[in-house]
């Protein structure tokens, strides 16, 4: 069962200050967060089978797991192919082991790229032991220009009031671009919990900026469970503002926000 908030793309102005359009993405709750995670599947294959040579920018995390899940059972089905795509991933914790089971490298290895047939030539990550940091960040932003426009960007939502997304933490701008960004309190207590202390864990990552997401063709937001809800009411009914940086997906006129019924349980 899939229930349509909203239609994409209505312009309106808005509390935003910048005096930029705002747009009312489209919302789409559905029951179970199978059916999210079927539908997340089935716009990703959608979108190589119109163009095997696809720009995406990929998210990790808790919320997509099931999502590569679908990928990989659609590769070895025949009904997806990765070969042609390029692969930039949102973000990567920094300092860090790449080979840490907890890095975003491991995961999409883990979760995806290691049961597919991606190009790993044309999958970007930031690296997460770099010795140059400026260096990292300015390597991946220049990949990252390079091949822009990116085609998909899917993304989650951070936990409890982050409104994150990537690692642009409260008071990013809409402007912002890739940098290191210090974790927010919240996140690192959330996010220290996959690493074996939170001594250990990183305090802080290299995240593609709020500019770089808005930059993709189409934004596909992706939250589920009852963690994500206070977020989602705040991203989609509060202000356009840097206290919540996903709220700047309502400057982008193409953004899909899909949801499980308990991430949309505070929308009317
Ligand atoms: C991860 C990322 C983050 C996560 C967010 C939600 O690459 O960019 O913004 O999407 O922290 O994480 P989960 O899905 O674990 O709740």
């Amino acid at each position: 069962m899939i229930t349509e908030l909203t239609q994409n793309p209505e312009e309106s102005r808005a509390s935003y200050d910048r005096d930029l359009p705002v747009y009312h993405p489209e919302v789409l709750i559905f029951d179970s967060s199978e059916e999210v995670d079927q539908f997340a599947a089935d716009l990703i294959i959608d979108q190589i089978a119109k163009k095997p040579n696809s720009v995406f920018t990929l998210p990790t995390g808790s919320t997509p797991k099931d999502v590569y899940g679908r990928l990989v059972e659609a590769y070895r089905a025949g009904a997806a192919s990765f070969s042609d795509l390029t692969i930039f991933n949102l973000d990567e914790y920094w300092p860090l082991d790449p080979s840490n089971p907890a890095s975003y490298a491991s995961y999409m290895h883990a979760n995806f790229l290691d049961h597919v047939n991606a190009n790993l030539e044309n999958w970007h990550i930031p690296q997460s032991d770099a010795s140059d940091l400026a260096q990292e960040v300015e390597k991946f932003s220049g990949e990252l220009a390079m091949s822009q426009p990116v085609n998909l960007a899917v993304l989650g939502i951070g936990p409890a009031t982050t409104c994150h997304i990537g690692f642009n933490e409260k008071g990013s701008a809409d402007d912002s671009r890739t940098r290191y960004v210090a974790l927010d309190e919240e996140t690192f207590a959330v996010n220290s919990a996959q690493f074996s202390s939170p001594e250990t864990a990183p305090k802080g990552a290299i995240t593609q900026g709020v500019a770089d997401i808005l930059e993709a063709r189409k934004i596909l937001l992706i939250a589920k469970g009852k963690s994500k809800a206070w977020g989602i009411n705040r991203t989609l009914k509060g202000s356009v503002s840097a206290d919540a940086p996903s709220s700047f997906l309502r400057l982008h006129p193409n953004t899909t926000f899909v949801l499980d019924k308990e991430a949309a349980q505070y929308l009317s």
